[in-house]
């Protein structure tokens, strides 16, 4: 079982559209497995997409938060608040099988989905950090492993995949995913603040410091302290590569870049990566490198829009003329035939 969670420190660079689309096809091509996303963003982009998009998805969203309690991640995350330091191996019960709302997904897919609500329960989660036993952070910073612990059992399959999506900001909840993933996909998009972003991930997850004497981030040092691994990198993938030529080449040269600062840190701390079951062993070179750790998706343009907007994954897309929200939309299959392959490799390295 491999438990991984999408995250940059930046907004817009396709970790929830990266999330539905890898999610979807991993389970596709997995049928005998159980696959699970969870979805840790309050803007609950990801469960909109999987629950069949902006209108169908939002409906199923809008009468899951009405339930009571939540069906959501939310609802789960209440249960922990009350009695932070017990485990309710309530886990599964807020388990949403997303074909039943979207039949575009496969039937072995299923989802813990976001809610808004976790914003406003930050405050508390985090205040359950401490005081408390003398174990607090670690406890609480257990929650989403626990959550999935439970859902495995009831599955009772211990061939379960998960698929974290997760907020930008490194918010407690943030945190919480992480700590319960141990492999780590980084999307990016090809402009200057994804380099300062990617840099971000690598010091508050890794201690990487640009500076010396530059402050650690309390969840570096606490995991340290509690002996809890954060993710190994698994794969840092550039996002909506454009198809002009000349926008091409300034991409390529900022995926290098952000390659270069990536390349650095598994010269110094290979330990921080994840070798890839389906590569050829550890990397001995850079080009090595760049085809194990380094991914790139091209942008769809409208075939995205449509995918996202109607719940169906990509790769399971079809060229012609589609209703979106009562207006017909075209999607061609160029645009098609340049995204799926993107998305099907990525999969393919993905264990
Ligand atoms: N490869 C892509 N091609 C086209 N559009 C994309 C692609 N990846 C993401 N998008 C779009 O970009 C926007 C931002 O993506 P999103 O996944 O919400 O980012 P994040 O979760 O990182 O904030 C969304 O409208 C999404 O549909
Ligand atoms: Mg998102």
């Amino acid at each position: 079982m491999a438990i991984y969670a999408i995250w940059n420190n930046k907004g817009g660079v396709g970790k929830s559209y990266l999330t539905f689309q890898i999610a979807s096809e991993y389970a596709r091509t997995h049928p005998a497995e159980k696959v699970l996303a969870i979805d840790l963003c309050p803007q609950a982009n990801a469960s909109g997409m999987l629950l069949g998009g902006m209108e169908a998805g939002e409906r199923a969203l809008d009468s899951l938060s009405k339930l009571t309690p939540r069906k959501t991640i939310s609802g789960y995350i209440e249960d922990r608040i009350r009695q932070p330091y017990v485990n309710p191996q309530t886990g599964s019960t807020y388990l949403v099988a997303v074909s039943q709302k979207n039949p575009a997904v496969p039937a072995n897919l299923f989802l813990i989905p976001g809610d808004e609500q976790l914003e406003i329960q930050a405050s508390r989660v985090l205040g359950a950090t401490a005081p408390g036993p003398t174990d607090a952070w670690r406890i609480v910073h257990t929650w989403i492993s626990d959550l999935i612990k439970d859902i495995e059992q009831f599955f009772n399959q211990a061939n379960t995949t998960v698929f974290i999506d997760c907020n930008p900001s490194f918010s407690i909840y943030t945190e919480l995913a992480l700590s319960a993933s141990d492999r780590l996909i980084i999307p990016f998009s090809a402009d200057g603040s994804s380099k300062r972003a990617v840099r971000a991930v690598l010091a508050l997850l890794y201690g990487v410091m640009r500076t010396p004497g530059s402050q650690q981030s309390q969840f570096y040092i606490n995991s340290k302290q509690f002996r809890l691994s954060p993710p190994k990198i698994y794969c840092y993938a550039g996002n909506r590569l454009t198809q002009y030529v000349s926008s091409a080449k300034a991409f390529h040269t900022v995926v290098h870049e952000i390659g270069d600062e990536i390349w650095a840190v598994w010269q110094s701390n290979p330990n921080e990566f994840h070798i890839h079951p389906t590569g050829s062993g550890s990397p001995a070179n850079r080009s090595a490198f760049n085809s194990m750790f380094q991914f790139e998706i091209v942008d769809a343009n409208t075939a995205s829009v449509v995918s996202s907007s109607l719940g169906i994954p990509i790769v399971l897309l079809t060229a012609g003329v589609h209703a979106v929200v009562g207006r017909n939309v075209m999607v061609n299959q160029t645009q098609l035939d340049k995204q799926q392959p993107n998305i099907k490799q990525l999969v393919a390295a993905i264990e």
